[in-house]
């Protein structure tokens, strides 16, 4: 019988409303057979501080152990002022730290998110992609998931309604099992 692939998904927004943390619950509902997706809460990781970083507080030891226990990691994020926003810088300074305790170390990733302006956080990824450079994360290139106009994809319920976006966020989760299993040699 093949392994589960199991996969940690964060979004880059702690908003109740939030479009990239509903991305992220359609996953629940769209990962393939063969996988399970688990999502972490990024609200109450306090500002990065080096001199704690030896001594994490509570919430950053559990982020960097769910880190390490999952075989990939999905993060859908917004795009502030053209680039990623503070919490989601925040939260992988602390898993990055002490050097030579990178959690993210060799980890396969995919990253994807939504917007309610016309580029889909196509700038912000590029961003993250940068830092996964750093972090030394095999990032999947493709499918790149954008999703520009969220409002008008996503209900009041937080239902990803429109279809080809589930149909991409399909793609996306089977593309990185796929991508992780190559990786692992699976
Ligand atoms: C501080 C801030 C900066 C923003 N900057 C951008 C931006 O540069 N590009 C963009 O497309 N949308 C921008 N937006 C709008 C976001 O796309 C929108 O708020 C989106 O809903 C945020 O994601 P969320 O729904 O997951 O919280 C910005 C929003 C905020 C709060």
């Amino acid at each position: 019988m093949e392994r589960m692939i199991n996969i940690l998904g964060f979004a880059g927004s702690l908003r109740k409303g939030s479009y990239n943390k509903a991305l992220l619950s359609a996953t629940l509902e769209l990962v393939p057979k063969g996988a399970a997706m688990e999502i972490f809460d990024l609200e109450g990781i306090l500002p990065f501080n080096q001199d704690m970083e030896n001594q994490p507080p509570q919430k950053v030891r559990e982020f960097k152990a769910r880190i390490r226990a999952a075989d990939a990691v999905l993060i859908a994020t917004p795009e502030y002022n053209y680039s990623i926003p503070g919490v989601l810088k925040n939260a992988i300074d602390w898993a990055s730290r002490p050097y030579g305790d990178n959690a993210f170390e060799g980890k396969p990733a995919a990253v994807m998110g939504a917007s309610v302006g016309m580029l889909g956080t196509a700038r912000a990824q590029y961003d993250l992609r940068r830092s996964f450079v750093f972090l030394n994360m095999y990032l999947l290139n493709q499918p790149e998931v954008m999703v520009p106009f969220a409002q008008d994809k996503i209900d009041k319920d937080g239902k990803v309604t429109d279809l080809k976006t589930r149909e991409k966020i399909k793609e996306l989760l089977q593309s990185l099992v796929t991508w992780t299993k190559r990786l692992k040699g699976e």
